[in-house]
């Protein structure tokens, strides 16, 4: 039975997920796609994360809403969009099946426009659902800039790495980072997902979740052409360790 499976709206299963993994399928065997899909579901990984990079927003180009679409789960689709001008793009998405769709603060001049948007979409998966909404925010953007936008979005991504260069380490500074957005969404009464995304891997995902996150995003270090679905349960299991190690 796949983690991701269950009712309710995308945030009420990241809620009853969490804290999990959302896997990055980037280093995935493009060409064995839906195998690799399959193993993850096989491990009881709840959510996929699509990184969509346009070659402008970072130095890289990835995929599109077609991948999105291609793929055949009943993990939750988590987009991460790492695109200039997302406002007019990020219908596609929802189209192509995302339940959750993060954009990044620094992409957009009208990006209180663009989580509007987002939330007058219907999920295509499934109606009842509704598309999450994510901020994403890169390393060098201070957490208080999130303030203008905390009453839209259910969820914030905050970034361990600059997108676009690979094998990147964690960015040291990321736990006091998370520690600083828990801070600005208490003083907001807003109850808002967390997540972190960039370098994590076997050897730091203990001290990534006793940051607190409720989803950590990882690729590389899942799909690294070994036995993704050890890494995969490896993941998982060190993340319900912290529900049951001493705060
Ligand atoms: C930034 C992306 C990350 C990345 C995953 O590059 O948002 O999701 O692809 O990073 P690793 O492979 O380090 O987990
Ligand atoms: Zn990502």
């Amino acid at each position: 039975m796949t983690e991701g499976a269950g009712g309710g709206t995308v945030v009420e299963r990241l809620r009853a997920l969490g804290p999990t993994v959302s896997v990055g399928m980037l280093t995935a065997d493009l060409g064995n796609l839906a195998r690799d899909i399959a193993v993850l579901e096989g491990t009881g990984v709840g959510v996929v994360h699509f990184d969509v990079m346009d070659g402008c927003f970072c130095p890289m180009t990835t995929i599109g809403p077609p991948v999105v679409a291609a793929v055949r789960t009943s993990m939750l689709k988590d987009v991460h969009l790492m695109i200039e001008a997302p406002l007019r793009k990020v219908a596609a998405y929802v189209q192509a099946g995302a339940d959750l769709v993060t954009v990044h603060l620094e992409s957009d001049r009208y990006v209180r426009r663009v989580l509007v948007e987002l939330g007058d979409l219907e999920n295509v998966n499934d109606p009842g659902r509704g598309v999450a909404r994510g901020v994403a925010l890169l390393p060098g953007t201070p957490v208080a800039a999130l303030e203008p936008v905390l009453d839209l979005v259910d969820y914030v991504l905050v970034l361990a790495v600059d997108p676009g260069w690979g094998g990147q380490r964690f960015g040291p500074p990321t736990p006091q980072r998370v520690g600083e957005l828990r801070t600005l969404l208490d003083e907001a009464r807003r109850d808002v997902l967390v997540g972190v995304d960039g370098g994590v891997t076997r050897a730091n995902i203990g001290e990534v979740a006793a940051t607190g996150a409720d989803v950590i995003v990882t690729g590389s270090a899942v799909f690294d052409g070994v036995d993704p679905g050890a890494n995969a349960r490896f993941m998982l299991d060190a993340l319900a360790r912290r529900d049951v190690l001493p705060a």
